[in-house]
């Protein structure tokens, strides 16, 4: 019930104004996909780690973490939206599901690790798509070292040789950030040559991932492989950067990274140390390089998904069939502010839909939206795309959930329905 606490392996979280998190959600913490040798985000994790082969690989972390962890530690401004109700799920003010791996730098840095490679599920409030689910895989990567025991020579050298082995594959690298930019400086505690030598170490590790990834794959046709390098934003790095890469004529966006801020490194308390971390979304790159037409296959338990792969091989997913599809429409009036009632977020809406249909529910589109001229009342229509992976659904089963979710919208968000 609404009141009681929420319990997660095996601790007690009492609720509060903050806990958003549903059982459709957190019946998710124990499916671990990343784990699973022959599901392709685990096939994808061990290709990755074998990139990475002297790191520390560590897969078992709890998705459960501190607001703190997640977004203080790492400097997030107090008003960021990444912290907003709408965008992430919280069992109370204090512990939330993490949004990204970036959550146990800090922790991982004060243990004393300085390299490592940590594969984790997170969590994240979004629209209902084909390419969005409200739990996806990271990877994060993290190197750092005290420059004072002989690891510039080593950066030097270890740039030295991927500079040399990059510049001899099929690859053409745009990078228009190379150097420090007034939008994207060093830090000012940093020695610019040392910052400089970070971030080329960073961007030559990265680089020759991606050739790993998608180099000679069929698509790219003999043709070279392009990888772009865009400035970014991220509260603890600096310089920071995105990396996309030319995959089947589109730019495919698949991480960030930077060089780790030293206020980071000092709340670890390693602040001797210097070094750089990247985060990628396992789900994006696996379903290009496997053909993974729609997110929610990962999660299927349907042995005509799962018995078409193998542990260490990229092979092309070959669609079984593809079921109808069922769509059902749902026009209401949102309440305005002035009506009092809680501030209307289509995050709430889409969360509802999917604790309703779970994976049944392809996506959800605005199909139309009007403001009444006189009462100022806005009317919104969502489309509901009903297809399952696996089977035929009934159309009595989809009235059953679409009459749960009118039902819901009415009682919970203070909507008419027309
Ligand atoms: N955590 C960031 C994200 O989810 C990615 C990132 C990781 C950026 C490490 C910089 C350093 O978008």
């Amino acid at each position: 019930t609404p009141t009681d606490p929420i319990v997660v392996e095996g601790k007690t979280y009492p609720r509060d104004a903050f806990s958003n998190v549903t059982p459709t959600i957190l019946s998710k913490l124990p499916r671990r996909l990343h784990l699973s040798p022959s599901h392709p985000i685990g096939i994808l994790r061990t290709l990755i780690e074998s990139h990475f082969a002297s790191f520390k690989h560590l897969n078992s972390l709890s998705p459960i973490v501190t607001v703190q962890q997640n977004f203080d530690d790492l400097g997030f401004p107090a008003d960021h939206p990444g912290r907003a109700l709408t965008d992430s799920y919280y069992l109370n003010q204090t512990h939330m599901l993490r949004t990204h791996t970036s959550a146990h730098e800090v922790e991982s840095f004060r243990s004393g690790l300085e390299q490592f490679l940590l594969t984790a599920d997170v969590y994240r409030r979004d629209e209902i798509d084909r390419s969005h689910y409200p739990v996806f895989h990271q990877m994060e990567g993290c190197s750092v070292f005290d420059p004072s025991t002989g690891a510039i020579e080593r950066l030097e050298k270890e740039n030295a040789e991927m500079r040399a082995a990059l510049k001899a594959a099929n690859i053409v690298i745009e990078d228009e950030t190379g150097e420090e930019t007034a939008t994207n400086p060093y830090q000012a505690e940093h020695d610019p040559r040392v910052a400089r030598m970070i971030a080329e170490h960073l961007k030559n590790n990265l680089n020759g991932l991606v050739l790993k990834l998608f180099g000679g794959r069929a698509s790219q046709g003999g043709e070279p492989l392009r990888v772009r390098w865009i400035e970014a934003t991220f509260p603890w790095t600096a310089p920071s950067y995105e990396v996309e890469v030319m995959f089947n004529g589109k730019w495919l966006e698949i991480l960030g990274c930077g060089v780790v801020r030293q206020t980071a490194l000092e709340r670890s308390g390693v602040g001797h140390k210097q070094g750089w971390a990247f985060g990628l979304g396992l789900e994006r790159i696996a379903m290009v390089l496997f053909s993974i037409p729609d997110i929610r296959l990962f999660w299927s338990e349907d042995a005509r998904f799962l018995s078409q792969f193998r542990e260490g091989e990229i092979s092309t997913f070959k669609p079984y069939s593809k079921y109808p599809e069922c769509y059902k429409d749902i026009t209401f009036w949102v309440p305005t502010k002035e009506e009092g009632v809680k501030e209307w977020h289509e995050n709430d809406f889409m969360e509802l839909v999917r604790d309703e249909g779970g994976d049944l529910v392809e996506s959800v589109q605005l199909i139309d939206e009007f403001t009444h001229p006189k009462t100022g009342r806005k009317s919104r229509c969502y489309r509901l795309n009903y297809r399952s992976m696996d089977r035929s659904l009934s159309n009595e089963e989809v009235n059953r959930i679409q009459d749960r979710v009118i039902e819901r919208v009415t009682g919970e968000m203070g909507v008419e329905v027309r």
